[in-house]
C-alpha cells in the first residue's frame, strides 16, 4: 500500500513531528539540528498519502553551513551542498537515531550508544553500527524539499543490496 512503500523520486518531504507535523519542510526549517521527516506520495487516487505506515520510512534532514559537508557524503545526491537526508533508522538494530546532546551536527543512537556523523555521509562514529545511515537523494522544488532518486546504500532492515532492490 503507498503508506508503507519506501521514499520515492517525486515524493515531498514533511515534517514528521512538532507544531508543523504532516506541513512540508522548507529549506528555512533546516539547521545542523536534526529535522525528522516523512515522504508524501500520492495514492492511485492523486490524494496525498505520507508513507508513515512503515516507520522504518522515518528520515533525518541536516542542514550545514557550505563547505562542512563533505566525503563520503554524496554531493550531487545534496541541495547545494548544505542539505542531506538520511535513513533516520539506526543500522544495528533500528532505533530512531537522535542528535548528539554532546557534539552539535553529530548523531547518537539512544538504545546503545550508536555514533554517526551526518556531515561524512553518515559514517558510524562509534558504537555497534554496523554500517552508515543511507542517504537519500534530494533536490529542492521551490522553498520545499523532493526525494530525486532511491537510497544510495541499503537502509535498515535490509541486509543486502541485492534485498532491497528486490523490495522496491
Ligand atoms: Fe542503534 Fe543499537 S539500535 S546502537
Amino acid at each position: 500500500t503507498p503508506d508503507k512503500m519506501p521514499p520515492l523520486k517525486g515524493d515531498l518531504l514533511v515534517h514528521a513531528e512538532g507544531s508543523k507535523e504532516g506541513r512540508p519542510v522548507r529549506l528555512e526549517d533546516l539547521s545542523i539540528q536534526l529535522v525528522r521527516a516523512w515522504p508524501m506520495g500520492k495514492n492511485e487516487n492523486g490524494e496525498d498519502v505520507i508513507r508513515k505506515g512503515d516507520p522504518n520510512n522515518i528520515l533525518a534532514l541536516y542542514r550545514f553551513p557550505q563547505g562542512q559537508l563533505v566525503a563520503p557524503t554524496n554531493l550531487e545526491a545534496t541541495i547545494n551542498g548544505q542539505v542531506v537526508a538520511y535513513s533516520d533508522v539506526c543500522t544495528h538494530a533500528g532505533c530512531s537515531v537522535s542528535d548528539s546532546d554532546v557534539n552539535a551536527g553529530e548523531m547518537r543512537c539512544p538504545c546503545h550508544s550508536g555514533q554517526y556523523d551526518p556531515k561524512r555521509g553518515a559514517v558510524v562514529t562509534g558504537g555497534p553500527p554496523p554500517r552508515p545511515l543511507a542517504q537519500l537523494p534530494i533536490t529542492q522544488q521551490g522553498e520545499n524539499l523532493v526525494v530525486s532518486g532511491f537510497f544510495l546504500t541499503y537502509p535498515y532492515p535490509f541486509t543486502s543490496k541485492e534485498e532491497w532492490e528486490s523490495h522496491i
